[in-house]
């Protein structure tokens, strides 16, 4: 697969182990930055690598600031991007299976390497379980995601 590598100063340490780390597991790595410990803005990270995924030019984004919750959260920002913030890789498989997520954040102050890699490999390696419930879940999300303004999607039914 094809994985945008990102990260802010916080997540810079992390980020540089992983790259060679997912290369190892047979993914294309593209590290789009940041390349120090000098303080940056995720919002800048989270929203370029992710868009990078929505335009195809990337399969997955794999995301590290402080604690993963910034640059998942501008990650989400991009129609189409499903990033979820894992700190153990239940979540992460679960993630895949039920919820088809296309990027996954860390926080690099907040898990060490290992659980990092053991996250990434378990992500990596999952697929979509599909099927009509998950399936039709997703397609809310992606419809809510394509209409941001509160009350917009009056399709919303509770069954
Ligand atoms: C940077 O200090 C820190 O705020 C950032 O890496 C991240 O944790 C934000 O959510």
């Amino acid at each position: 697969m094809r994985v945008v590598l990102a990260s802010d100063h916080a997540g810079y340490a992390m980020k540089k182990e992983l790259a060679p780390y997912i290369t190892s597991l047979g993914h294309e790595v593209t590290d789009i930055g940041t390349y120090s410990s000098e303080s940056v803005h995720y919002p800048m990270y989270g929203r370029l690598a992710a868009e990078k995924v929505a335009t195809g030019d990337a399969d997955r984004a794999i995301l590290v600031c402080g604690t993963g919750i910034g640059i998942s959260l501008a990650a989400n920002s991009v129609q189409g991007i499903r990033c979820v913030n894992c700190t153990e890789p239940y979540t992460a498989l679960l993630s895949r299976q039920h919820n088809n997520t296309n990027a996954i954040a860390l926080g690099g102050r907040v898990i060490g390497i290992e659980m990092a890699k053991m996250i990434i490999e378990t992500w990596l390696a999952a697929n979509f379980e599909g099927g009509q419930r998950h399936t039709m879940r997703v397609d809310m999300l992606t419809a809510m995601s394509d209409k941001p303004v509160p009350g917009a999607y009056s399709a919303l039914e509770i069954s």
